[in-house]
């Protein structure tokens, strides 16, 4: 596809790596967050993303000054005009995500595609917040998103084939592979992913092993690239809790019940990588 302008809400972990790949792949990118500090945060974490591509030879000197003239960076939602996609990566909630959309829909064209990186809040119910529900699609990466080869492309019940096939054209764009999805809570990724996450927090929590035997488990029986515990705190372990309630509210089974070791630890504070402290200590740098 040809270049296009992609505006990235959310400067974190996630945003700030689909900005990147998005510039990687010749796109423009108007970066918005709330505060000039996360925004510039985010733009120096891309910088040294992108001079590792040079480094790495996936991207040539020229390609990387180019790549960094494309992106600009903002904390107001009118700057995001321009955009023809938006793709938003914010706090997982639907409250949050909602008032995002909202505030963006005054400044964007008709035609402008809205995309949201959720991980298991319905499609379906944040298009419907929104005045453009059959441009509205789902577009969910993986962290480490420049690493990560799968975007899951989830339509909700009023998307247009369109909007799909622009949305999936964006994502192969950006080197992914796209996989379409129906919209369902934890679609497929999360679905699998968390409730063998949080089997782990229950064997743990039931001594069955200690956390380095579950993660060998995984990884030497099942090659898995890293043990779920590990994988819990890349991800966070209040992002596996929320998205374990997403599936036990919205199945109303208890199979989906977050194991209340990882309750406790959320409640304490040990998010994982971020905070320092998950399932193992992650010592600051
Ligand atoms: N951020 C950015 N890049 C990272 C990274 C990180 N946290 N960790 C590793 N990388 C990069 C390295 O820089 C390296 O890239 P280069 O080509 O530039 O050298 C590359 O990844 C490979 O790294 P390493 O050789 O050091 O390490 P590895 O071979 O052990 O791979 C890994 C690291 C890619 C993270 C691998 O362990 C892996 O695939 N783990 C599983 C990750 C996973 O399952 N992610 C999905 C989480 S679920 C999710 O994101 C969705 C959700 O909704 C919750």
């Amino acid at each position: 596809m040809e270049s296009a302008t992609v505006g990235v809400v959310g400067a974190g972990q996630m945003g700030h790596g689909i900005a990147h790949v998005m510039l990687r792949a010749g796109h423009k990118v108007l970066l918005l967050d709330t505060t000039r500090a996360l925004v510039e945060t985010g733009a120096n974490r891309i910088i040294k993303g992108l001079a590792r591509d040079v480094e790495k030879a996936r991207l040539t000197n020229d390609q990387h000054r180019q790549a960094i003239d494309r992106l600009t960076t903002t904390t107001a939602p009118a700057d995001l005009a321009a955009a023809e996609f938006i793709i938003e990566a914010v706090t997982e909630r639907f409250e949050v995500k909602s008032v995002v959309f909202q505030a963006l829909e005054p400044h964007c064209r008709p035609e402008t595609i809205f995309a949201s990186n959720t991980s298991s809040i319905s499609i379906t119910r944040l298009a419907a917040a929104t005045a453009r529900p059959a441009k509205f699609v789902g577009l969910h990466f993986f962290n480490p998103v420049p690493v990560m080869k799968l975007v899951e492309v989830v339509p909700g019940l009023q998307t247009t084939p369109q909007t799909v096939e622009k949305a999936t054209a964006l994502a192969a764009s950006a080197g992914k592979t796209p996989v379409h999805v129906n919209d369902f809570p934890g679609f497929v990724s999360n679905r699998v992913l968390m409730p063998m996450i949080n089997e782990a927090a229950f064997c743990l929590m039931e001594g069955v092993a200690d956390a380095a035997g579950i993660d060998n488990v995984m990884k030497l029986g099942m090659n898995h690239p890293m043990g779920p515990l590990e994988l819990a705190d890349l991800i966070g372990l209040d992002v596996c809790r929320d998205i374990m309630l997403v599936l036990y509210e919205s199945f109303r089974d208890s199979k989906y019940r977050p194991c209340p070791l990882l309750e406790k630890m959320v409640a304490a504070g040990w998010l994982g990588q971020k905070t320092g402290r998950g399932f193992y200590a992650h010592p600051r740098k």
